[in-house]
């Protein structure tokens, strides 16, 4: 043990006196946060969640094969033959709807504490880019199983971008590789899915980590930011700060454990399904998008197909845009009631479209 421990401490002394590692690992793990700052592990819930994607989606695709004729045999391979294939399988599809269901969860935790207003602009802006990309997972992902429900969930969701005012035929093309959903647009779903995507994600979400270290975490019961190039802990009391390692730190990874556990038991009790293979024949009887698609699918049934959508894509560009419109410092509910009151209504609308479309 003394060896090895010795060994271990003679690689980083010869790592550390080379690339002087200590002042960086310091800078990286020596902030303090303040006690009053809840994040209710909702970030690093969604970052845990990101890597079991990778960790399982890896997995997956050394067996998984991205060709119509192809594609549903190997699924069943990964279920029926691979080791704990169903289960890495099914860890990855509850991944997927409990990493954007995190996502979301921590963006409103942050509009309701107000953690998004200046000098956290970009950090919102940036974070806004990354729930782009994981709704772009599940959007890709979904078609990869090659059966009816991924076939004309894929066909439906795609139609609806060939709504969009101007760009909407092509945009439909170019996401499907042609006029209809064929083998091209599943090789094209797969290169996004596996390669464009999570390269985005790890560049996105490295500028994100940087701003949010940068600043450190916003205090929601100072009302005001400190000033200017310093961070949130700056002018605050010893007893108020928390250190981020090892006590926050710790925290998270027991946050972490907790989802690992309760990803398996969920993988396990409800594995993922498999239906029958796809048919561009055969339309079924009831076609629904995944849950997280459902209000826009629903919006679509009620009113005009062009404001169906063109309003979230409004409401896209104004949650990007958000910090930037509403620019009051105030950061506590009770004091911003307009702010608080569209929130809540449109999070009303959504829940409401949302269980509509899972009833109907
Ligand atoms: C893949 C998705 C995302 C990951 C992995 C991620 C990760 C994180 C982590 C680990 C933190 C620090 C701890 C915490 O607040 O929980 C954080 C902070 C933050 N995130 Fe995200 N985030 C993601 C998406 C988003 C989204 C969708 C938004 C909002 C639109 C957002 C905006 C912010 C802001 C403003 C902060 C600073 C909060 C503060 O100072 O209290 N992030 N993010």
């Amino acid at each position: 043990m003394q060896t090895q421990k010795s060994i271990v401490w003679r690689a980083w002394g010869w790592l550390d006196g080379r690339y002087r590692l200590t002042p960086l690992i310091s800078a990286l793990l020596h902030v303090e946060i303040p006690r009053s700052a809840r994040t209710y592990y909702l970030g690093g819930i969604t970052l845990f969640l990101f890597m079991v994607q990778a960790i399982t989606g890896v997995l997956l695709s050394l067996y998984y094969q991205p060709a119509p004729s192809a594609a549903y045999d190997s699924v069943l391979f990964i279920m029926h033959q691979v080791n704990f294939g169903w289960l890495i399988r099914s860890i990855h599809a509850w991944g997927a709807n409990l990493m954007i269901l995190f996502c979301i969860l921590h963006l409103l935790r942050i509009f309701f504490q107000g953690a998004h207003k200046a000098p956290r602009e970009i950090t919102w802006a940036v974070g806004v880019l990354l729930l782009g990309v994981t709704l772009g997972f599940g959007f890709t992902g979904y078609l990869l199983p090659w059966d009816q429900r991924a076939f004309w969930a894929t066909t439906v969701g795609s139609e609806i971008a060939g709504v969009v005012p101007l760009v909407g035929q092509k945009l439909l093309i170019f996401l499907r590789s042609g006029p209809e959903v064929t083998a091209r647009t599943l090789s094209r779903f797969f290169g996004v899915h596996v390669l464009v995507l999570p390269a985005t994600l790890l560049t996105i979400l490295a500028v994100h980590l940087t701003l949010v270290h940068q600043q450190g975490l916003a205090d929601p019961t100072r009302p005001v930011e400190p000033a200017e190039g310093t961070t949130s802990a700056a002018g605050q009391e010893k007893k108020d700060l928390l250190p981020f390692f090892p006590t926050y730190l710790l925290d998270e990874v027991i946050a972490w454990y907790a989802m690992l556990a309760i990803l398996i038991v969920l993988a396990s009790l409800f594995p993922a399904g498999l239906d029958e293979p796809a048919d561009p024949l055969r339309t079924p009887e009831h076609t629904k998008p995944e849950w997280y698609f459902l209000f826009l699918y629903e919006g679509l049934k009620l009113v005009p197909r062009i404001v169906g959508v063109t309003v979230p894509l409004v409401g896209g560009l104004f949650l990007l845009l958000l910090p930037f419109i509403d620019r009051s410092p105030q950061r506590i509910p009770r004091k911003r009631p307009v702010a608080i009151t569209i929130g809540v209504a449109t999070l009303a609308i959504i829940i409401a479209l949302t269980i509509r479309g899972w009833l109907s």
